[in-house]
């Protein structure tokens, strides 16, 4: 499979790193930061990139841009890894609408354009007879969509809850247990660059909020917004509410819950016995899908961090790759 890809943040350069690393099959044809851009239809040099990006600043020729890398370089899969932008989707918005309307597969962790526009961007990649696979816009390295759309196929999905916000979460664990303060943690976060490009949209609870979005829309086939979703966050919560609750044998989880048969579809700090399975630590996620058939699962996993996402990323275009297997048309 041949990938392009936008966006050379934390995401970007993991998914680069174990491409690198890994024989998957995959070749990368084009990358793309906010400065520049660097094509090559045989394939570039995953290395020099990185090391161009680590002295420079940016990865390739800056008379080249994004939307070259969209419009013109050979791909089967645009890969869309931008930081995200929840109020306009955009820049990803246009860079996905204009591949799949190319002609071509896209694969992204970008959730804005994902929640924003969801009914649009699945009814243009139907329209192209093309895909469009967000695995890693939810739970990070949980594969949680194909364990919904494939694995639980055939169920009714009745109510969805858990941590969905790696940073928050780490947070949360880390005043708990190293008595640290909600600044020094989320410093901490951002350093290990768990943190959204504006962390803002971590602490305040508006990523778990897109990502349910993500999820009801998925699931539920709603055309849920994110103005639907009733949200609090974590920065108000203090060291000493945090030692109240345990107190009590309790800990603070910030808790994503949709349930459409209750009307419910909220983001909002709880408090949770420590016993609880959604009490995960660090940047883990936890999330409870509640089916007729299956009955109650629970899958945890890492939620954020820059490897975790590319196995989402890789899985979504292996998956693609082997959807079309024999059918698939390179791209002239
Ligand atoms: N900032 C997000 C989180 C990254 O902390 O969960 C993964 O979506």
């Amino acid at each position: 499979m041949r990938v392009a890809i936008l966006g050379m943040g934390s995401v970007g350069k993991g998914l680069l790193q174990v491409i690198n690393q890994k024989d998957l099959g995959i070749t990368v044809t084009a990358v793309a930061d906010s400065k520049s851009a660097l094509m090559d239809r045989d394939g570039i040099s995953i290395e020099e990139v990185l090391e161009a990006k680590k002295i420079h600043g940016y990865c390739g020729d800056t008379s080249l841009s994004s939307v070259d890398v969209v419009t013109k370089a050979a791909y089967d899969v645009l890969v869309e890894v931008t930081p995200t932008n929840a109020t306009t989707g955009e820049p990803a918005l246009t860079h996905i609408l204009q591949a799949l309307t190319r002609g071509r597969h896209v694969v992204t962790s970008n959730k804005g354009p994902i929640a924003r526009e969801f009914e649009r961007l699945h009814r243009c990649a139907a329209k192209n007879g093309v895909m469009l696979r967000y695995e890693a816009t939810v739970g990070g390295a949980i594969p949680v969509i194909h364990v919904l759309q494939q694995g639980l196929a055939g169920n009714r999905v009745r109510a969805i809850y858990g941590v969905l916000n790696g940073t928050c979460n780490f947070i949360l664990s880390r005043m708990a247990a190293e008595g640290l303060s909600y600044e020094q943690a989320l410093l901490e976060a951002r350093e290990m660059g768990y943190a959204e490009a504006d962390p803002t949209y971590d602490v305040k609870g508006i990523d778990p909020a897109i990502k349910l979005v993500i999820l009801a829309n998925t699931f539920w086939k709603k055309t849920v917004q994110l103005e639907d979703v009733d949200i609090t966050g974590i920065d108000m919560i203090t060291n000493d509410a945090i030692r109240l609750a345990e107190e009590e044998d309790c800990t603070i989880r910030l808790i994503a819950e949709a349930n459409p048969e209750r009307g419910i579809l909220r983001v909002a700090p709880r408090l949770l016995p420590l016993s609880h399975p959604l009490v995960v630590e660090g940047t883990l996620n936890a999330i409870t899908i509640e089916t007729d058939l299956a009955g109650e699962i629970t899958l945890i996993g890492k939620g954020a961090g820059s490897v975790e996402t590319a196995s989402a990323i890789i899985g979504d275009i292996l998956f693609i790759r082997d959807f079309h297997a024999g059918s698939h048309k390179k791209a002239p």
